[in-house]
């Protein structure tokens, strides 16, 4: 892979990590697993609905759209195809 890809990688990784460990941090404010099912429930914890609209809806849709636009489509399928159908192909190849 070349530098440029290796780095724009990181940084999606990086999104995406950051939004899981917001989200483990909200579940990890209790070892209940009843309160943690209440902690999951967006109509009694709003909290947690915003965590994960903020931080990682964004982050995996960057994942879906640059990854697919300025990578996937070029380096692995070689040529740009219609979304979609070349997000399930780019993603069985990886
Ligand atoms: C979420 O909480 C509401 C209010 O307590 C409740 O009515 C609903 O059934 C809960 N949803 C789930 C999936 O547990």
């Amino acid at each position: 892979m070349t530098c440029h890809i290796r780095l724009f990688l990181a940084g999606l990784v990086k999104a995406v990590n950051t939004a899981v460990d917001l989200i483990v941090a909200h579940f990890g404010t209790s070892r209940d697993p009843g309160v943690k099912a209440k902690l999951g429930n967006s109509s009694v914890s709003p909290n947690v609905g915003h965590l994960v609209l903020k931080y990682l809806c964004p982050a995996v849709r960057a994942v879906l759209e640059d990854g697919l636009k300025a990578f996937v489509l070029d380096v692995i399928i070689g040529q740009r195809k219609n979304m979609p159908w070349s997000v399930v192909e780019a993603s069985t190849q990886l």
